[in-house]
């Protein structure tokens, strides 16, 4: 394949999807580093805030990259899909989520670059940043080579951890797969940029190892789950023994502490593996059963030990993780359904979420609560001061996480 004519571009990098949690932070590292890079979102709200230099949601230690980046003319956005004939490379990280049903949509990429597809253009290297489904990349190159076009297709998945993307973006090897060894080096060199470190696989082996690292953090936080509730089914107290057994011993170290395990992305890539074995994966469904059913146990024990029903119950942090606004599947909200029905009133305050209007200011919570819940770790609980019972299995207060 000819080396592609990179003076015809006006842009270094077009990210699909760019307006997103995962897209915007890649879209300003790429910029940081002198890449000229446009945005294509179909969110026009998202599109806008970004254009007047505004993030749309938390991330952090992107601000003042974004604000150099915007600034420099090295990044805007745009809804119009023909920006994506603009650059060299096409970056898609589009949402990839299950249906409520747990069915991976295997069309969701196809479909969002249908709508890009008249613009993708001979030297452009077309990647796939988004989680996808096992075949997904031998479905787009399909798709490419459909339209007549002589646009290669790389997939290099996203790894970093939401809150950690603006150093692990610079830091984490990045994994690069295509079928051509040539559109390979190309999405190498684009990755260059940000790291020292790529890691080359084929395309149906990085599909997998995606997957797999987000399938096998959702186990583990899952087996230290269970562990918690086994532990505090006894009267025991999780932490001490996690904090016992890891002491000095390497090969005990990397199991986590209590916690509900949620948010957008290891819960659906669990199910996507789940899918892919023609929902043969007991491990992963029963990974499943044991993180959404924390809630519902935390629920339970405090049945035991407390009246709900002439209590009014406290909720602190609603993100799905700690330091995070995101609530996108955050299991605070499962809590809040299940102890709605179980409890006279239930309150809710996070420091960071904006988009929940029903949220209370936190000394109006802690005021009015007799029973109180910190469902996600903020590091500003690690001061709250209160006299109310407190149930903390995250041990954000140090007191230990027996419920
Ligand atoms: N969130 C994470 O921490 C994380 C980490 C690693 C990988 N991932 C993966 O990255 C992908 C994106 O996740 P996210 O959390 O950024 O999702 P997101 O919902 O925050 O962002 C997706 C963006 O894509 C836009 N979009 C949707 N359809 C589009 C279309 N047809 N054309 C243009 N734009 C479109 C949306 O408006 C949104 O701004 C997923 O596959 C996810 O599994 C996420």
């Amino acid at each position: 394949m000819a080396e592609p004519a990179v003076r015809e571009f006006d842009r270094d990098v077009v990210v699909i999807g760019g307006c997103g949690h995962v897209g915007l932070p890649l879209a300003i590292a790429f910029a940081d580093r002198g890449a000229r890079v446009v945005i294509h979102d179909v969110s026009e709200p998202a599109v806008a805030a970004v254009n007047a230099g505004q993030l749309p949601f938390d991330e952090p230690g992107a601000a003042p990259l974004f604000a150099r980046a915007v600034a420099a003319g090295r990044l805007s956005a745009s809804a119009d899909p023909a920006v994506v004939g603009a650059a060299e490379h096409v970056v898609v990280v589009i949402g990839t989520p299950v249906d409520e049903h747990l069915n991976p949509d295997q069309t969701a990429i196809p479909k969002a670059l249908g709508g890009c597809a008249p613009f993708l253009r001979d030297g452009q290297l077309l990647i796939l940043r988004s989680t996808v489904f096992p075949g997904v990349t031998a479905l787009v190159e399909k798709m490419v080579a459909g339209l007549g076009v002589d646009v290669p297709v790389a997939f290099c998945p996203e790894r970093i951890a939401e809150g950690k993307a603006m150093t692990e973006l610079f830091t984490l090897p990045q994994i690069v797969s295509a079928r051509a060894p040539q559109a390979a080096k190309r999405a190498a060199a684009l990755f260059g940029l940000l790291t020292d470190q790529t890691v080359e696989l084929i395309p149906e082996e990085a599909e997998l190892a995606k997957l797999f690292t987000n399938t096998w953090r959702y186990i583990k936080f899952a087996a230290a789950n269970s562990f918690y509730m086994m532990a505090n089914d006894r009267g025991l107290d999780f932490e001490r023994i996690r904090e016992g057994l890891s002491r000095d011993y390497p090969r005990a170290a990397d199991m986590p502490g209590a916690g509900f395990a949620a948010g957008p992305c290891l819960f659906k890539d669990t199910m996507q593996l789940a899918a892919l074995s023609n929902n043969n994966f007991a491990l992963g469904h029963t990974a499943m059963t044991v993180n959404e059913g924390l809630p519902l146990y935390l629920v339970s024990r405090l049945e035991q030990r407390f009246d709900l029903a002439a209590l009014t119950v406290g909720i602190l942090g609603m993100a799905f993780k700690g330091g995070s606004d995101d609530t996108r599947s955050s299991l605070a909200y499962k809590l809040k359904r299940v102890l709605e029905f179980k409890a006279a009133r239930v309150l809710c305050a996070d420091p960071f979420v904006t988009c929940d209007v029903r949220l209370l200011p936190q000394e109006q919570v802690t005021a009015q609560a007799d029973l109180l819940i910190i469902a996600a770790p903020h590091p500003q609980y690690r001061d709250l001061a209160t006299s109310k019972p407190v149930a903390d299995i995250w041990n954000v207060l140090g007191q230990g996480v027996r419920v």
